[in-house]
Formats: structure tokens, C-alpha cells, sequence
């Protein structure tokens, strides 16, 4: 029978940049409301439609984590008990099952997905149910006597490529030594759904094993995340975990897949105004966002005329014919078993209750409203004998042999390509069928020691390991608190140097990025005291020219530099790692690196303003004083790098530009709608520097010589 998805809402409390802002969303049963009066009329007007009007929205559950002191707070526990724990009764019954989270950037997505793994009580759905996945194993196999085989893929979806985040090859230059990563292809049998080639599929025997290979995919987004600089995981994030259970009285073969999908948080283009990488990136996200949204919508019409239809005499039709509209990207075909094949599914729309996000929020709220009306059809996976559907997935691959032939005897490129992807897949399905599963855990074993190799040479931790490193360690910076402090680099007090960079000969090895060489510095621990010093750059003519770091926002000269506790270290042009020469609580770290916008932040207002408007009359009247950044890309990646933090801040900011352009006469919408565009970059490029200015004086003569206005 036809299910509808069953969709949850997810309310997360006001976070630190959004604290003094007004709750706009309130939660009540399973309803959310919104507060009408904590929303300006602006916001009030761009939401005119019918359908816009409502102002309260029903789903199956309203999980509010606003308030930790109420009663009806739901904690990660909860959320597991509400939608978690289903999903395991959907696997053990033999369906399908998926659960995806869509949101506005920093809603809380990955939060309830992923969580972290320690302390367990912040764990989130993902290594819960995995627990509970293992847990059951166990008792299947102990009481059928048959044997069941778990098997996890984690990909990424960044900007219309499909990442290995199980790959081990995939870290620096391509040459001698590595191979560039295999290509995965996503391919949907008519029968046996989506499946994937390319990608490594990892059997795991135990939760341990299980959450360590999680837990090496979350290192990895670190890794690339930290290469860009960038503020939060810019892809999806897809997690699949496949049971196969074989063997027992009956010798049958059943297959139930759980598949998890953090989607990439939705931003406004035009609000949040980046550019370049940044921008490519948003475009993509908020196109496959789009592309979801389309496949939900049309899905979502069908279901509502199928309900009209008075017999329902068409609602069971094959679905086949759809599949075209889930083929515009890679996001919606790897959800497309999801939404309109074999799968219990459910959904959580994440919520911020900040005012200021509230058409995000209302966006939110709308599309999950459209994914309840979307019926899926699961049907329990039928024990299947294995050795009939081998013989039909043999003689599948005998006729597109065939078909392949003929298509090259009439030269026809399109059926060669297509048939020859059919072709490929089918023979994966094959393989996978007949593998033999001790050759391919011992396969496995391999891969899961060369992981353990490249975790270690890439010095990524899983968070919970942070904490535990031995003093004094470089860690890794992200906004996003889900990837920072995963690369760690702890320098032993043996008194010799350690070279650091992107070669595979360093003893410390950078993610590649924009300005990191091969050997980028030298970092030594003399009797506690840590000294860094950059290498020469290795093709500069002058041997004399360090390559680029960075420390408090002072380029270093090939002279060693003692580092101090939470100094801020920029390797090239973006790598940033803080240097820690005591232990420190996250609740501590948080306040320190937040602290430095405290020291003189009316003061730095009023300076970083005059300098807004200096820049927008001068871009305005095209006068000087707007010089161009010799490298945008970078300056843009700065910004983007605080503007989460600045967010509170530039609100006010513009608002403080906008008064005094307007006292000076400027009042014209073409210089006013550059406005957040530069407050944006130029507050952005200034926090990075004045961010870690322990010294007042040094941070004003840092804005004194700000003249940056890239468009
Ligand atoms: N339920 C919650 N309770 C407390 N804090 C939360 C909760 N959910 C999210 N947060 C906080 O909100 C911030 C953003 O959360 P998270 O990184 O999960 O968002 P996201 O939706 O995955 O963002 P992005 O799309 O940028 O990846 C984090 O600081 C996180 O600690
Ligand atoms: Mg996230």
C-alpha cells in the first residue's frame, strides 16, 4: 500500500550570533506557528500567495529543541525515538527505508543526522540507529542461523560530482603514486533501483567498525572543507548502509537498504551576495535544492489528482516514465528510490526561530508541507533465490551485449554510450550478487587499515579525539562546528624540525590548497615553546621569498616565530589552524574565539562604517579610493569565512552605512544595493584580521589600511 512520507519539523534554539533576536516560529502538538508579531511587514509582504497565508503548518511530528528547561523538548534522544527508531523496524521488516534533512544553512541538519560522536548523549540519528542496527544483527543470527552482512557507502554531492568519502586515494596531486579517484555512476535498475558504481562499498561487522568509517567520511569533508576555507559542508551528504541477510532454513536472500541524506542548506543568492567559488557552489546546491523541490512539487500534484481520481483506478500505474524528471541531477536520482520507488520514507525540515531567517524558515515549512501530500509505494523486499536472480541479471548482461553490438555495427554513438552504462551497471549488480564475502571482507580489511594510514598521515581526528590529543597541537578552524578541530597536528618536544605542507614526504601533511607547497614550513617544539618558520618558496628566483603563512594576520619572514596559545595560523592562502598550548573546554574555546569582537566593537563599528561609505562614494563616483583587490577570490573566501559570525554585526553595520550615506545625500537604490555586498565583504575581510588583534591600536591601524572593494 501507498504510504505518505512521514515528515518531521525540527526547532533549534537561538544560536550565538542570533541571541536578542525574536522567535518567530512557536510549536504546539504537532503544529507550527508563526508569531506574527515577531516578523517586520517587509518580511510580511514578500509572502502574499494563498497558500502563504497560513499561518500554522501540521506534520506528522513538531520536535521543539528550543528549550531544554520544558518538557516537551526534544532532546537527540527523542529525535532518535520519534524517527530514528521506525527506520530500524523498516530494515528488519525487509523495506527500504530513507530519511532526509532539508533546511536553510545552519538549521541543524547535520546536528540531528550526525551529531557528534562523544559524549553519546549528543549523538545524532545516524550512530543511534546504527547501535540498534548491529544490536538486531546479532540477534538474527543467533536465532535463524542465517548470516547477515552490512555494507556502508558515504558519498558527497559537491557541485554536480559524486565524492568517495570512504576513498583512500583521494588526497593530493595526482602522479606517480596515486591514481586520480574512480568515477561513480549512479544507475537505477528497473527492478533493483538505484545503485552505484564506482563506489566503495565497505562491510562493516560491528557499530565500532561502522561509526570509525563514519566518522573517517565526516574527516574527510574536514579535509576538503579546510583545503577551501570553507564555512560549513557546501555538499549532500549521502549515507547508505545495506543489510544482506543470507543462508538459515530457508537459504533465501533478503536485502534492505537505510539510507541517510544531509542535504547542503539552502541559501538566498541575492541576500547573501558571494561571489566566485562561493557563489559557484551556492548555485549548484540551490539548483539541485530546486531540481528536489520540482521532482517534490510534481510528485506531490500527482498525489492530489491520483486522491481525485474516484476509483483510483490509475494510482497504481508504473511509475517508470518519471524517472526523467529525477534525472536533472545527481541529488534527485540518488533520492529517487526515496520518493517514488520501494522506501519508507521520512523527512525533517530544520528550523532556525531567529525572525531574521524567517522566509527561509517559511520556505522550510512550505516544502514540507509539500512532501506529507507524497505517497511512496514500499513493498518488503521478498526473499529472493539468489541463484534465479543471477541468472536473470546474467541473461540481462548477455542481451545488452547484444544490443551494444548491434549499436556499434550502426554507429550509433548515443545507444553505444547509453547501453554500454547500462551494461557497466548490471555487471556491477552481477558481481555484487556473487561475491564471495569472506574474499571481500578480507578486500575490506585492507581498505579499513589504509583509511586508519590516511586518517594518520592527515592528522584528522574524529572530534571526540581532540580533546584527547597530547599538548601542544595545531587544529584545524571551520565555522562549521561539525568539521572544525578534526586535523590535528601535535609537535613531539624532541626539538627537531618537522616539515609541514601538501608533499607526501611531510611529516605533517596540509590538505592542498591555493598556496600551500609541497613543503610550506618547519614547526619545532623546543621545551614547550613552539617555533614555526616558513621554507624558502622552491621556484621563486629569489631564494630569499618565504612561502605564505600567516600568524594573527602577520605574514612570517623566513625567521622562526613563537607561537602562543590560540595564536591563528594561515597557511597559503585559506588553511587556517589555531595553536593550542593548553587544554581547552569547547564551552572555553567558543568564548575565546569569540572574545576579540568584544574588545573594542562600537568603536571598530564606527571605523569599519566610515570606511564602508569612503568605499561606496568612491565606487559610486568612480574616484579612487576603491582600489581593486589584487586577488578577489581570496578576499571573497575571507569573508565568507566570517560572515557567520558577523551576521548580528552587519545588520547593524548596514543599517549604521545606510544612515550615513543617507545624511551625506546618497540615497540612490543603485549605491544603497551594493550595500550589504560590500559591509559583507569589507566587515569579512577586516574581522579576519582584527578577529585576532589582542592589541587595539595594531586592529585600528589594521582598518586605517583597509581599501578593499571588490564587487
Ligand atoms: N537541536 C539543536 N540544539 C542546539 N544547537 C543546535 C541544534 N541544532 C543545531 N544547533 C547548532 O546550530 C549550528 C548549526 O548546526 P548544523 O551545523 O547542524 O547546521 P546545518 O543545517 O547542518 O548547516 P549547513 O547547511 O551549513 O551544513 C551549530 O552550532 C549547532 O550546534
Ligand atoms: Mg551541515
Amino acid at each position: 500500500m501507498a504510504e505518505p512520507i512521514w515528515v518531521g519539523v525540527r526547532l533549534r534554539p537561538l544560536v550565538n550570533h542570533e541571541i536578542g533576536q525574536e522567535k518567530c516560529l512557536n510549536i504546539e502538538g504537532n503544529e507550527v506557528s508563526i508569531v506574527e508579531d515577531a516578523i517586520d511587514t517587509d518580511r510580511k509582504v514578500a509572502v502574499t500567495s494563498d497558500f502563504d497565508r497560513k499561518s500554522t503548518f501540521a506534520f506528522d511530528v513538531a520536535m521543539d529543541s528550543t528549550d531544554e528547561s520544558s518538557p516537551s523538548f526534544i532532546s537527540q534522544e527523542k529525535c532518535y525515538e520519534i524517527m530514528g527508531r521506525r527506520m530500524v523496524g523498516h530494515m528488519l521488516q525487509g523495506f527500504n527505508t530513507c530519511l532526509f534533512c532539508y533546511g536553510q544553512t545552519g538549521t541543524g541538519k547535520t546536528t540531528t543526522i550526525m551529531g557528534k560522536a562523544q559524549p553519546k548523549s549528543e549523538r545524532g540519528l545516524l550512530m543511534r540507529l546504527v547501535d540498534d542496527v548491529f544490536e538486531e544483527v546479532d540477534k538474527e543470527q543467533s536465532n535463524s542461523g542465517s548470516q547477515v552482512h552490512v555494507v556502508m557507502q558515504m558519498l558527497e554531492v559537491y557541485n554536480e560530482k559524486l565524492k568517495d568519502l570512504l576513498a583512500t586515494s583521494d588526497f593530493g596531486p595526482i602522479g606517480p603514486g596515486r591514481s586520480a579517484p574512480k568515477k561513480i555512476n549512479i544507475h537505477v535498475h528497473p527492478e533493483l533501483g538505484v545503485y552505484l558504481t564506482g563506489a566503495i562499498e565497505a562491510p562493516v561487522k560491528t557499530a565500532a567498525d561502522c561509526i570509525n568509517a563514519i566518522e573517517y567520511g565526516n574527516a574527510m569533508k574536514a579535509v576538503s572543507a579546510t583545503a577551501m576555507n570553507a564555512q560549513s559542508s557546501r555538499g549532500h551528504t549521502v549515507f547508505k548502509l545495506n543489510m544482506v541477510k543470507e543462508g538459515g532454513k530457508d537459504n533465501l536472500s533478503t536485502t534492505s537498504e537505510v539510507c541517510f541524506a544531509d542535504l547542503a542548506g539552502r541559501e538566498n543568492e541575492k541576500t547573501t551576495q558571494v561571489t566566485g567559488e562561493r557563489f559557484v557552489e551556492l548555485s549548484f546546491i540551490n539548483k539541485s535544492l530546486l531540481y528536489l523541490s520540482g521532482c517534490i512539487q510534481s510528485l506531490g500534484q500527482t498525489a492530489h489528482r491520483r486522491r481525485q481520481t474516484v476509483a483510483g483506478a490509475d494510482a497504481m500505474k508504473p511509475k517508470g516514465a518519471d524517472m526523467s524528471r529525477f534525472r536533472n541531477s545527481k541529488l534527485t536520482l540518488l533520492l529517487s528510490n526515496a520518493l517514488s520507488g520501494n522506501s519508507r520514507t521520512s523527512m525533517i525540515g530544520t528550523l532556525s526561530p531567529a525572525a531574521a531567517h524567517f522566509e527561509e524558515s517559511h520556505n522550510t515549512l512550505r516544502f514540507a508541507s509539500t512532501v506529507k501530500t507524497i505517497k511512496v509505494q514500499a513493498k518488503a523486499a521478498r526473499a529472493v533465490d539468489k541463484d534465479s536472480l543471477v541468472k536473470q541479471l546474467q541473461k540481462e548482461v548477455q542481451q545488452l551485449k547484444l544490443q551494444l553490438e548491434q549499436a556499434r555495427e550502426k554507429h550509433d554513438d548515443e545507444d553505444i554510450s547509453a547501453i554500454s552504462v547500462q551494461l557497466e551497471a548490471t555487471t556491477a549488480i552481477v558481481a555484487a550478487q556473487t561475491r564471495d564475502w569472506t574474499h571481500f571482507q578480507q578486500e575490506s580489511a585492507e581498505l579499513s587499515k589504509k583509511r586508519t594510514k590516511t586518517m594518520e598521515s592527515l592528522m584528522a581526528h574524529s572530534s571526540s579525539q581532540v580533546g584527547d590529543c597530547p599538548l601542544p597541537y595545531l587544529a584545524n578552524y571551520s565555522e562549521d562546528p561539525h568539521l572544525a578541530f578534526r586535523l590535528v597536528m601535535h609537535v613531539a618536544a624532541d626539538g627537531e624540525e618537522h616539515s609541514l605542507g601538501s608533499g607526501p614526504s611531510c611529516n605533517f601533511r596540509l590538505p592542498p590548497s591555493l598556496g600551500v607547497c609541497d613543503v610550506t614550513g618547519y614547526i619545532r617544539n623546543e621545551e614547550g615553546r613552539l617555533l614555526l618558520r616558513p621554507a624558502p618558496l622552491p621556484h621563486s628566483i629569489r631564494r630569499d621569498r618565504p612561502a605564505s603563512i600567516e600568524v594573527n594576520g602577520e605574514k612570517l619572514s623566513l625567521e622562526p616565530a613563537e607561537l602562543n596559545h590560540l595564536d591563528c595560523v594561515l597557511f597559503g592562502h585559506s588553511t587556517t589552524f589555531y595553536v593550542f598550548l593548553q587544554k581547552v573546554s569547547p564551552e572555553e574555546l567558543s568564548e575565546k574565539l569569540r572574545a576579540p569582537y568584544e574588545i573594542d566593537k562600537e568603536e571598530w563599528e564606527v571605523g569599519l562604517t566610515q570606511k564602508v561609505v569612503n568605499s561606496i562614494l568612491g565606487e559610486a563616483h568612480g574616484t579612487a579610493g576603491a582600489r581593486r583587490p589584487r586577488n578577489p577570490t581570496r578576499t571573497t573566501d575571507r569573508a565568507c569565512n566570517a560572515r557567520m559570525s558577523l551576521q548580528k554585526l552587519t545588520t547593524k553595520l548596514r543599517c549604521r552605512v545606510i544612515g550615513r550615506l543617507i545624511s551625506l545625500g546618497v540615497t540612490t537604490t543603485a549605491d544603497t544595493a551594493q550595500i550589504p555586498c560590500i559591509a559583507e565583504v569589507a566587515g569579512g575581510r577586516l574581522a579576519s584580521k582584527v578577529k585576532h588583534m589582542k592589541d587595539r591600536k595594531k586592529a585600528r591601524l589594521r582598518i586605517a589600511s583597509f581599501t578593499a572593494v571588490p564587487r
